[in-house]
């Protein structure tokens, strides 16, 4: 063969690898609404950017007639290539093959990638659409799952992972997208569960449709399962590419720094009367956060589940900075075993990739009652103190209003290694609300108060001594547990230089095999 018909051998070897099962199953994959693994590997890079690996790689099965039926890429696409300029590696299931199935070589495939990027430290992003466990090659398909999670496991906390589910992502194919930082799925076409509902329906007896039980909807409000939800696959790649660029390639690089035509000492004077008077009426925390942030752009994180606590990223003077809010829109900003967790997962992240954290505090409270307590309220509100207590990076704490009792201990506290802890003069920082307290210190006078008006007269003036004394600031500041009490207007100002002066700390914990937060 000359050397011509060799390079043209060549091509047509590429052409058969990139149309994956066919021509046909491309169609039925469009038909459904869904793009195919390269096309979304196109969509996601740079242009032109995409180097492809193991292309010619097909799988070794002779069992059930295989032998017969072989594909090129063996269902599933992998490589590197850029997104912004910026090394990411990228796997992509190919449902044209087998249904995206997970064969041994295929399993090869997304660990050749894996450990690669671990050796150069560049994120991975993982397109999930597939039928599971290939059931014609049995265990080896189990061990090729394994393998992969083994590689999730090792590179958590060294280089982001990030996985996108473009279809179905069923039985134990779900823990490597769960075993990554961000799982995002498109509302549209995806599901996930560790049981379907065949499964369900003879086991539990329950009627239930792929949607119900782990639809984009379903894990994004209620398992959480999902960070994010998009409504179609170009928009859940264009969140993915955004998110990448709040993240630095890996844990010893810094986030990359981005310049902003926003000044850093905007002033907004809107911020100082979003409080309302009475503090039991509730504000939206993401008006504060729009308004300090540069160009109020804000990247939420699990936007639909437990809204009590908002997570997500922005920059603020060019830097990435993960800000953690409670919401006092949504059951008055108060932490329950959800926004706990929601919380914790989100500072111990930005604390794995070197991401300043920012806090802002309006919080009554733990969300008391028998559920709460049954679902373990206790280890689960350990598990947001745990994750601020041994978070190193940069921590910068705003109370903007309520900050009662062990809420305020966990939301960023002075004595949980906060650097800069600042209040508005709004700010009521105590063990408990006024009401609350009275009822509590003054118990026994109120029992002997048997006259309703002179009752009444009593509660409000020690509830007005004691707000005059604990609903604001000037106490906790008194014992520098606040480094400063600001004007709100200034806010942005004054954390674009926290964050400034705070850009070269270290700080380290004592050697240890690894913690043990309250799981
Ligand atoms: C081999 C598979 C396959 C699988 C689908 N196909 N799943 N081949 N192994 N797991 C093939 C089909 O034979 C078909 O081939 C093509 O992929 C498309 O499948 P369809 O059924 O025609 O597509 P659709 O109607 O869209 O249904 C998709 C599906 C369904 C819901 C994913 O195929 C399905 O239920 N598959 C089985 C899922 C499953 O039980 N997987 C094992 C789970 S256990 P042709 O030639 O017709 O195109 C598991 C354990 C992992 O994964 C453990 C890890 C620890």
């Amino acid at each position: 063969m000359s050397i011509e018909d060799k390079i043209k051998d060549l091509l047509e070897r590429r052409d058969q690898a990139r149309l994956g099962g066919g021509q046909k199953r491309i169609e039925t994959q469009h038909a459904k609404g869904k793009l195919t693994a390269r096309e979304r590997i196109e969509l996601m890079l740079d242009e032109d950017s995409f180097e492809e690996f193991d292309m010619f790689v097909s799988h070794r099965c002779h069992d059930f007639g295989m032998e017969k039926e072989r594909y090129l890429s063996d269902g599933v696409v992998t490589g590197y290539g850029t997104v912004d300029g910026r090394l990411v590696y990228v796997f992509s299931q190919d449902f044209t093959v087998f249904g995206g199935s997970l064969s041994e070589a295929y399993a090869n495939k997304i660990c050749k990638i894996m450990d690669q990027a671990l050796k150069v430290g560049a994120p991975v992003i993982g397109i999930n659409d597939s039928g599971g466990a290939r059931i014609q090659e049995g265990v080896k398909s189990l061990g090729g799952y394994a393998e992969i999670f083994e590689r999730n496991i090792i590179a958590s906390g060294v280089i982001p992972q990030i996985s996108a589910i473009f279809g179905p992502c069923a039985g134990g194919a779900v823990y490597s997208p769960a075993l990554t930082d961000f799982v995002l799925m498109s509302k549209e076409n995806s599901y996930m569960f560790v049981t379907g509902p065949k499964v369900v329906k003879t086991v539990t007896g329950e009627i239930v449709t792929d949607q119900e039980l782990g639809g984009a909807n379903v894990h994004a409000s209620k398992s959480g399962v999902a960070h994010f939800v998009a409504n179609n696959e170009e928009e859940g790649i264009m969140i993915i590419r955004k998110l990448l660029s709040y993240l630095p390639a890996n844990n010893m690089e810094d986030p990359p720094f981005v310049t902003s035509d926003d000044p850093i000492d905007r002033l907004d004077d809107a911020l100082n009367y979003i409080i309302p008077e009475n503090p039991n009426k509730p504000y939206d925390v993401k008006d504060v956060i729009a308004a300090i942030v540069d160009n109020g752009e804000f990247l939420e994180v699990h936007r639909n589940y437990a809204s009590n606590i908002v997570v997500g990223f922005s920059r603020m003077g060019g830097m990435s900075v993960g800000i953690v809010a409670n919401q006092p829109n949504y059951l008055a900003g108060v932490l329950d075993i959800d926004a706990s967790k929601k919380g914790a997962r989100f500072v111990r992240f930005c604390d794995a990739f070197n991401i300043p954290i920012l806090t802002l505090v309006d919080v009554p409270g733990f969300l008391p009652g028998t559920q709460q307590e049954y679902g373990g309220i206790i280890t689960n509100g350990a598990k947001l103190l745990y994750a601020y207590g041994e978070a190193t990076v940069p921590k910068i704490t705003i109370t903007l209003r309520k900050s009662y009792g062990g809420a305020h201990d966990v939301m960023g506290s002075k004595q949980l290694r906060a650097d800069i802890n600042y209040a508005w003069p709004s700010a009521e920082i105590a063990v408990m609300g006024a009401r609350g307290a009275v009822e509590i210190i003054e118990g026994k006078k109120l029992r002997e108060l048997t006259d309703e008006v002179e009752r009444a007269k009593f509660i409000e003036e020690k509830e007005a001594e004691y707000r005059e004394k604990f609903a604001s600031p000037y106490q906790a500041a008194r014992y520098g547990f606040i480094d400063d009490i600001i004007e709100p207007r200034n806010t942005r100002f004054r954390v674009i230089r926290a964050l400034q002066s705070l850009s070269t700390k270290k700080q380290a914990l004592p050697p240890k095999k690894h913690s043990n937060l309250p799981l």
